[in-house]
């Protein structure tokens, strides 16, 4: 039998998502319930009521995975589940669930690593060759992974305080949008100009790491200076300004980087990898400075947090036999 199935499980933070993989792939199911309406009134997501939707969702997403596969638990090579990192409320919830499916149809156990996990969103839209350079930009995560080979990852610079998508996050709460912010502070964006030049933190310096602390700081101090002075600030300008300093640090960055490591691919990854920004300007600094370096950015549905990214990601470790035992656990802080 050529054909090898993954049902895929992914419970880490807000999104119940279950998928049905082929070969690692080819997505066959991407079922993904969102949370994100229950967390938006309290500004973020709240773990507890995180864990009580993916107990209600995660059978109902098994069984769509399933049925819009057209697949039954026979067909399947094994059950793959993100592990670790997360809130371990909502990894437990899915962990279970995917033990419960190996265990009653007799099918191995792929722990996989949600972070790795975005990475391999990348499989999903064509070959990876190696070595590659991702970056990973998320709510939780910004880094630099070199990639020399599949299943290898070495973490050479990240972020030294927040994420880029919780800078987004936070400066989204100072403008008054809903949680999470990104996508809306990318829009208005386009509708601004750069005028408030706000810090390019560590732009210069010799090394792969970031900051968004500052830049966050710079601009609560400029919109509550303005506000004390009753001046209101044009929050399209402001978006704008923000959003110009995180992409040219992230940019600048990622391009150093590529040019550093003999790298064939870039892939740019995690919820941040949605924004239109970055996809263009990586795309415009990809083809001026190092344009035989193929940038690969998945569909904006496969930035944000799903299964179908677990089950490409579970191909790399069942060929391996990377096999977990029942007692696996989750992991909150997993690293690579
Ligand atoms: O990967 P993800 O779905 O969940 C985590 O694993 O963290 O990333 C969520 C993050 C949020 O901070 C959200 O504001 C950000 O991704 N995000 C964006 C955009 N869409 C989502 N940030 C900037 N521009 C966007 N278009
Ligand atoms: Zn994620």
């Amino acid at each position: 039998n050529e054909t090898e199935l993954i049902l895929a499980i992914e419970s880490s933070c807000d999104e119940t998502s279950v998928a049905v993989i082929e070969n690692g792939e080819t997505i066959l199911s991407n079922i993904v319930a969102s949370q994100i309406k229950s967390h938006k009134r309290f500004g973020g997501v709240v773990p507890e009521v995180a864990s009580r939707h993916h107990v209600e969702q995660i059978t109902i997403c098994i069984e769509e995975a399933l049925t819009e596969a057209n697949v039954t638990a026979k067909d399947l090579r094994a059950v793959a589940v993100t592990y670790g990192p997360g809130l371990v409320g909502a990894l437990l919830i899915g962990l279970s669930a995917a033990k419960a499916f190996a265990w009653a149809n007799d099918l191995p156990l792929l722990p996989i690593n949600h972070m790795a996990g975005h990475i391999y969103a990348a499989r999903l839209v064509e070959p990876l060759e190696f070595p590659l350079m991702a970056l990973l930009v998320s709510g939780g995560h910004t880094e630099l992974v070199y990639m020399e080979k599949d299943g290898s990852f070495e973490i050479i610079g990240e972020t030294r305080d927040d994420a880029a998508g919780e800078a987004y996050d936070k400066v989204g709460r100072v403008l008054g949008l809903s949680y999470p912010s990104g996508k809306e502070i990318d829009t208005l964006a386009h509708q601004g100009t750069d005028t408030y030049n706000f810090p390019r933190a560590m732009i210069k310096e010799d090394n792969f790491d970031f900051s968004f602390s500052g830049l966050k700081s710079a601009f609560i101090n400029l919109t509550h200076n303005a506000e004390q002075r009753g001046e209101i600030l044009d929050p399209n300008n402001l978006a704008a300004s923000f959003q110009a300093s995180v992409i040219e640090v992230l940019v600048t960055k990622t391009i150093r980087a590529c040019k550093t490591y003999p790298v064939k691919q870039l892939i740019v990854a995690g919820g941040v990898a949605a924004n239109r920004g970055l996809r263009e300007q990586m795309t415009n600094a990809i083809e001026q400075e190092i344009p035989n370096v193929r940038l690969i950015v998945p569909p904006v549905r496969l930035c944000g947090d799903n299964a179908a990214m677990i089950g490409a990601a579970a191909h790399v470790e069942l060929q391996k036999h990377h096999f977990a035992k029942m007692s696996l656990n989750a992991d909150p802080s997993l690293a690579f």
